[in-house]
């Protein structure tokens, strides 16, 4: 095993229900993880007091974090600083970053911000890859040596059948085209407020999706988080599932987009091409 993430999704701070930040604290620190990762929507409207909670949550756990913002993380209605300064209040408040990454041994962890402020269609909730940035995985890999990688996004690349109304994120298939150059061997993503994984075949990593971590807005699927074990050539899933303010490894359940406890069998991308 080269890492243990604890990948968590959509916290919505500003809907979350008192003590619950407390009680997955706790439950994560139990669990031996190497690094959190969280795959956007900290906050409910990208306000002050809710990247502040979100920042205090984070710094509690006494780990490495690695955070990318949600379309929830920049200005919804407040036009002027939604064009003017979109992510203004998660560098005064969160990070001075949207992006980074975080080594787990062999393993490079990088998140990407998908957010855009504004697109050619309605639904500006949905998230874009740039050519910019989806060449930064193959240039980070290759600086940093990795022999694989993680990649954490916001905005899934790939929607199951029962979200196939809503946009998925644009250039999926530019980044899906060079994904056997990149070594990335999962993609953690969050924004369906529910846990699933997509085996995508054909040489594909999988996408790994968790549901809502903290916030009441989970649409019925409870809250939960993922640990996500990477190995050499495997990668293991495991949702741990809100029950009251305990969290249990969730029970197997049939369906292939019910993300339970699964493992996926992971090539290493090329790596052999590293020295
Ligand atoms: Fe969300
Ligand atoms: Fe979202």
């Amino acid at each position: 095993m080269t890492g243990r993430i604890a990948h968590l999704s959509d916290l919505h701070f500003g809907t979350v229900e008192n003590g619950l930040d407390a009680s997955l604290a706790e439950d994560l620190g139990e669990q031996g993880a190497d690094a959190v990762v969280v795959t956007g929507d900290l906050t409910q409207r990208a306000q002050a007091d809710e990247f502040t909670a979100a920042r205090r949550f984070l710094d509690g756990l006494g780990l490495p974090v690695l955070a990318v913002p949600g379309n929830h993380d920049i200005p919804a209605h407040d036009l002027l600083a939604r064009f003017g300064d979109p992510f203004g209040r998660w560098h005064a408040y969160f990070s001075p970053s949207t992006e980074g990454m975080i080594a787990l041994g062999d393993t490079l962890v990088i998140g990407l911000n998908t957010v855009r402020r504004m697109a050619a269609h309605l639904d500006w909730s949905a998230g874009r890859i740039s050519h910019e940035q989806i060449a930064s995985i193959v240039s980070a890999r290759t600086e940093r040596r990795a022999r694989r990688v993680v990649l954490a996004l916001h905005h899934p690349p790939v929607h199951p059948d029962w979200a196939a109304h809503r946009r998925p994120l644009g250039r999926s298939r530019a980044l899906r085209a060079t994904l056997g150059r990149t070594g990335v061997v999962a993609i953690l993503a969050g924004h369906l407020h529910r846990p699933l994984m997509l085996e995508q075949g054909r040489g594909l990593p999988p996408q790994i999706v968790s549901g809502s971590s903290l916030s009441h807005r989970h649409d019925g699927h409870g809250n939960s988080y993922n640990l996500v074990d990477v190995g050499a050539s495997r990668i293991d899933v495991t949702v741990r599932q809100r029950r009251g303010m305990r969290w249990l490894a969730a029970p197997i359940r049939p369906g292939p987009a019910d993300l339970e406890a699964v493992s996926a069998r992971v090539g290493t991308g090329g790596a052999e091409n590293l020295s």
